[in-house]
Formats: structure tokens, C-alpha cells, sequence
């Protein structure tokens, strides 16, 4: 244990770090949210999402630095929103996919933990595109604009850019045109 937690302490005491990823967790998670916080370390990022209103975050971590979560979990109340999954991401299962996969691998290189491969395996095998996130793609499917797709679904445009967004992230595409073939693939297959 003692390794693991000077190297988490390392990170938590790292207080520009800590508002960085406060500010991007804050911009992805949307409340009622489900988020997997792989690599979640002590749980500081599932912490984060469940400030910004995520019902459940599964934290999957494969080392001694999970039990620090779990008990941090359990001492706040937090135990039934925040589950603790100690094992590699390659090898857990969900209950069900999440909307967002949150993971900070850069350590000192951007590359570290394999962190392509880790986030490659885990978009395709814990997150899917929500009802909503769905909608939104038909739309773009149909070749319809944001604002089109927008007042068709009674949302503002800018929710409609961020489902845009997150589906591409999710199914691996690049642009519209791409996520427009895919929807359009798996409808009719
Ligand atoms: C850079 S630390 C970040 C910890 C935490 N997210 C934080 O910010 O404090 C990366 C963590 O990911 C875990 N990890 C790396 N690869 C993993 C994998 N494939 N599956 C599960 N955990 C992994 C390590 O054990 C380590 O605790």
C-alpha cells in the first residue's frame, strides 16, 4: 500500500491538476448521469462527477489505492452511489453502460497505463449512446442541422452539439457524416 498511496497523495495534492480535471468532470458529466472512473486511484474523479450530479459511478481500479475509495465511499454515505470494482478495465463488467468513461492516465508522458488501448477497450465495452444521445444521432442521421434536430427534439442547441459530441466520442467517429453511416447501419442491420 505504501507506494500506491504516495503516489495518489502525489496526485491529490496537486492542486492545478485537481481544478483542471474538477473543471472538465463538471463539463462532461450532466446530473443523472452514470459514469465509469477507470483507474479511479482514491475515487477523486467519481467524486467530482457525483458533485455534478451522477446517479452511480463504478470505480474500477486494479490496485491497493481502491480500498482507499471504497472506505472513503462507505465513511461518506457514498457507498450507494459510487461501487468499487477492484480489477483491471480490461476485464470488468458494468451492469449496464455508462454515459461517461472518466480516466486520467497522462501521467508524465501522456502515454502512460497504455492509456489508447485502456480507453479504446473501455468506450466500446462500457459506454453506449444514450435514448437521448440516440435521438440526436437519427437526427444528424437525417442529415438534419442542430438547430433543425434542436427544435425537433425540444432541447437547446448547445445540448445537441454536446450529444453530438459525446456519440462520436462513444462509437469512434471522427464526424457527422460518419456517425450519420453508423446510425444509419445499425438501424437496418
Ligand atoms: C494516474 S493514476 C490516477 C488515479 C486517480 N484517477 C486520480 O486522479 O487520483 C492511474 C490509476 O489507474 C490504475 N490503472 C491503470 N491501468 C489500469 C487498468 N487497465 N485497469 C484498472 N486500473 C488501472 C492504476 O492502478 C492507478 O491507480
Amino acid at each position: 500500500m505504501g507506494n500506491a498511496l504516495e503516489e495518489h497523495y502525489g496526485y491529490l495534492s496537486d492542486a492545478v491538476r485537481r481544478e483542471k480535471f474538477e473543471r472538465a468532470v463538471a463539463r462532461a458529466v450532466k446530473p443523472g448521469d452514470t459514469v465509469a472512473d477507470v483507474g479511479c486511484g482514491f475515487g477523486i474523479f467519481g467524486l467530482m462527477a457525483l458533485d455534478a450530479g451522477a446517479s452511480h459511478v463504478w470505480g474500477v481500479d486494479r490496485s491497493d489505492a481502491i480500498e482507499i475509495a471504497r472506505e472513503t465511499m462507505r465513511r461518506n454515505g457514498l457507498a450507494g452511489r459510487f461501487t468499487c470494482l477492484r480489477e483491471t478495465s480490461f476485464e470488468a463488467e458494468l451492469p449496464e453502460k455508462v454515459d461517461v468513461v472518466i480516466c486520467d492516465h497522462v501521467g508524465y508522458f501522456g502515454f502512460d497505463y497504455g492509456i489508447i488501448r485502456l480507453l479504446d477497450d473501455a468506450r466500446r465495452r462500457l459506454s453506449a449512446l444514450t435514448d437521448r444521445e440516440l435521438e440526436v444521432a437519427r437526427g444528424v442521421g437525417k442529415g438534419q442541422a442542430n438547430a433543425e434536430i434542436a427544435a425537433e427534439l425540444y432541447m437547446s442547441i448547445a445540448t445537441v452539439k454536446a450529444h453530438v459530441g459525446r456519440a462520436l466520442s462513444k462509437i469512434g467517429a471522427d464526424n457527422r457524416v460518419q456517425l450519420a453511416i453508423l446510425v444509419h447501419d445499425a438501424e437496418l442491420g
